[in-house]
């Protein structure tokens, strides 16, 4: 069984469709096709009075009478709308032996296509589907992007629609993306959102006119962004927006898929690795290429895991671009702490239990952990060990030495926020081995202290089992 449906949109224009039924479906899908342009033909005994209006009109033709397989020839398209399921499935049959795609009002199951849940602005069109699976969840969805997607995206779509041979034939085809980029995230999109259609006109051929030229600046800039934990929901507005103008994306191992997902289609990706000391990149090659990329006028969007200012050699990586003279900017991101600790019902300051956090890391550094275990080993407080799976061992006997109890609550989050959220809880004498029995090998964090047992109570994020 295939998992979806193919995506198309298409040209109808002049193209035959038949519509046979008059009525309620009829009505709903005719205003679509008349404005692609297709020449719509109804058969039913009876139409709708929209209908009828528009047959005077002369938008469409209309047959009073029931429907024939024959009525098919000719068409691209047939939807089969009338409200007995057996002429619809005849028709699908008559359909299909034609070759002509057949939509069943009452079977989507035995139809060649659906219409998805539509957003339109202008010729921008957004489309949803499910493949029939949850309709109601399409249009909600669709609600949704109704209040989120400005009117004015359609003048937008209208301008660069307008520019768009033009731009083909005198910008080359290396700056062409960054030209519109441009456009969009600048001064004519802003001209265009504030309803000054014809001035954003003339700055775009000015714009063009300098593209051709080759005069227009090449700036390019460096965006160090946080992308969470995993959990893409938990990005920042402005990570989002940031993703979707890059030229250029650097990401490493523990980016999730579905959130490079949401990187600008077009953007090139660049895997520089980086898992603890398996680097696939070294840093220093990592930050001198974000200033080469920048300074050929890309656009370079550098993804970290979490937040980049913790644990996360954000500082290292901006120090050289901050020296380079290249412009960047930084967002910050849900750490890991605090997401894992979000997701386990783990509230690390409990005022009951906590009066503090710290955040340490539990990798080793020139082959020892160099943490002051006396500050660690306090009760009061809750400590967050990065990184510390493979030296959990090692953490928890420290702990103890140092004066924590044996049964003192610590928890591993294992792939913390994601549908893969593995938690296991227990005490610094058997957190070890239950986390050795664990299979998953994700990227984990220990949270040590008494709100641990807050899980049993506040727990409320359910992973797939
Ligand atoms: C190099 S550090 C980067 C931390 C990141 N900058 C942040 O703010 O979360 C990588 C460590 O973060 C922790 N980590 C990151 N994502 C995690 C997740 N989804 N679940 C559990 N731990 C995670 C693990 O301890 C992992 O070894």
């Amino acid at each position: 069984m295939p998992t979806a449906n193919y995506p198309v949109s298409l040209k109808l224009d002049g193209c035959r469709v038949l519509v046979a039924g008059g009525g309620r479906i009829a009505t709903r899908r005719i205003p679509r096709l008349l404005a692609a342009g297709a020449r719509v033909h109804v058969v039913a005994p009876e139409i709708a009075p929209d209908l009828r209006a528009a047959v005077d009109d002369d938008a469409l033709t209309w047959s009073a009478r029931a429907v024939d397989p024959a009525d098919i020839d000719g068409c691209r398209l047939v939807f089969a709308a009338t409200d007995d399921s057996a002429i619809n499935r005849e028709l699908a049959v008559a359909a299909r032996s034609r070759g002509a795609l057949v939509q069943r009002a009452d079977h989507a199951a035995d139809s060649d296509f659906l219409v998805p849940a539509l957003v339109e602005r202008g010729p921008l069109q957004i489309a949803i589907a499910s493949a029939a699976s949850a309709p109601s969840l399409t249009r909600r969805l669709r609600a949704r992007l109704e209040t989120l997607v400005p009117a004015a995206y359609g003048d937008l779509a209208r301008l660069a629609g307008g520019f768009r041979e033009a731009v083909r034939t005198r910008v080359p085809r290396e700056r062409r993306g960054a030209f519109w980029n441009r456009v969009f995230d600048g001064p004519i999109a802003e001209q265009v959102f504030a309803g000054r259609y014809e001035a954003a006109e003339r700055a775009l051929e000015t714009a063009l006119a300098d593209a051709h030229a080759g005069l227009e600046a090449v700036r390019g800039e460096v965006y160090l962004v946080g992308s969470g934990p995993g959990d893409p929901d938990l990005l920042t507005f402005r990570a989002l927006r940031l993703m979707q103008q890059a030229d250029v994306v650097l990401y490493d191992s523990l980016t999730a898929p579905e959130i490079l997902a949401l990187v600008a289609p077009e953007a090139e990706r660049v895997h520089v690795g980086k898992r603890a000391d398996r680097h696939t990149l070294a840093q220093s090659r990592i930050n001198t290429l974000m200033v080469e990329l920048a300074q050929a006028g890309r656009r370079v969007l550098r993804l970290k895991g979490g937040d980049p200012f913790v644990f996360g050699r954000g500082g290292e990586e901006i120090a050289e671009l901050a020296e380079a003279g290249v412009s960047f900017q930084i967002v910050p991101g849900v750490t890991a702490a605090n997401g894992c600790a979000a997701y386990a019902g783990i509230p690390l300051t409990h005022r009951d239990f906590a009066q503090s956090v710290i955040f340490v890391t539990g990798h080793l550094q020139a082959g020892e952990l160099k943490l002051s275990w006396p500050e660690l080993a306090r009760p009061g407080q809750t400590v967050v060990f990065y990184m510390g799976r493979r030296n959990l061992d090692i953490i928890c006997r420290s702990l103890t030495t140092h004066g924590l109890a044996s049964d003192w609550p610590a928890a591993m989050v294992i792939d913390g926020t994601t549908r893969q959220q593995r938690l296991i809880v227990g005490t610094l004498a058997d957190l070890p081995a239950r986390v050795a029995a664990e299979p998953a090998t994700g990227p984990a964090l220990l949270i040590v202290g008494e709100v641990v047992r807050l899980h049993d109570t506040l727990g409320w994020f359910e992973p797939t089992p």
